[in-house]
C-alpha cells in the first residue's frame, strides 16, 4: 500500500513538473524559492514560507511568517529498529502531524519536530529546535527551544484572541488594530 502511494505521489510530481507546493492550500500564500510543502500538509491563507524551508505533514493556520532554511514536521526513522535505514528495514517513516497556529513567526534556520503544536501568536527564535509544544503568544529560543518570555500579559492575549484577527482580511485587521490602539 505504501509502495503504491509512493508511486502515485511520484507520478503526481512528474505530471505537475516537480513544482514545490502540494497539499491543500488556501489563498494568498507566498513561497520563497525552493520552499517545499508536501502533499500531506494543509496551509491556510496569507502565509509566507521562506526560501529553502521544508514543510512536511503539517497543518499551518493563517498569517504565519516562516523564515528561510527551516524544517517543519519531517518524518522520523524508527530508532527502535536495529537499523534506522529504510534500505534495510523497508519501513516507512514515523509521522505525527505538526500543527502551527495563526500569526506565528518562525525565525530562520529553525527545526520544528513532528507532532509539535505551536500556539497562535508564538515566536520561535532563529536557530531553535522545537521539541515541545509552544503556548500561544510566547517566545521560545534555543536548542532545545525554551521559553524566553510572554509577548503580552494574559488580559491582552485574551483580547487579541477574542478578536480572531486571522479570520479576517488584512485591510480589516489593520482597521481593527488602529481602533484598538
Ligand atoms: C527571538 C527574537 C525575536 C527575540 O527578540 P527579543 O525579544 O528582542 O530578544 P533579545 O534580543 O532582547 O534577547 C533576549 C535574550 O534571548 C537571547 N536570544 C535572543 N534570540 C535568541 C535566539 N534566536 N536563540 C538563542 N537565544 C536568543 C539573547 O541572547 C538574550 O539573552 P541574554 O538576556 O542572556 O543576553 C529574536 O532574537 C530572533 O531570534 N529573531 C529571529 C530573526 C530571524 O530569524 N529573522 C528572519 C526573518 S523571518
Amino acid at each position: 500500500m505504501n509502495k503504491l502511494k509512493k508511486i502515485f505521489n511520484r507520478i503526481v510530481r512528474i505530471l505537475t513538473f516537480n513544482k514545490n507546493h502540494y497539499g491543500k492550500m488556501g489563498k494568498k500564500n507566498k513561497f520563497g524559492s525552493y520552499a517545499f510543502l508536501d502533499e500531506y500538509s494543509v496551509i491556510g491563507n496569507y502565509n509566507y514560507i521562506g526560501r529553502n524551508t521544508i514543510c512536511s505533514n503539517v497543518v499551518i493556520g493563517n498569517y504565519c511568517s516562516i523564515g528561510p532554511n527551516c524544517s517543519i514536521g519531517l518524518g522520523e526513522h524508527n530508532i527502535k529498529n536495529i537499523s534506522t535505514s529504510n534500505k534495510i528495514m523497508n519501513d516507512s517513516l514515523l509521522t505525527k502531524k505538526a500543527v502551527i497556529g495563526n500569526d506565528v513567526w518562525i525565525g530562520c534556520n529553525s527545526v520544528v519536530l513532528q507532532g509539535v503544536v505551536i500556539g497562535d501568536g508564538a515566536v520561535i527564535g532563529a536557530g531553535s529546535v522545537v521539541v515541545h509544544n509552544v503556548e500561544d503568544y510566547t517566545i521560545v529560543v534555543g536548542v532545545p527551544a525554551q521559553k524566553l518570555k510572554n509577548r503580552f500579559g494574559i488580559e491582552k492575549v485574551k483580547k487579541i484572541k477574542s478578536l480572531e484577527l486571522w479570520t479576517k482580511k488584512p485591510s480589516e485587521i489593520r482597521r481593527i488594530i488602529s481602533r484598538n490602539e
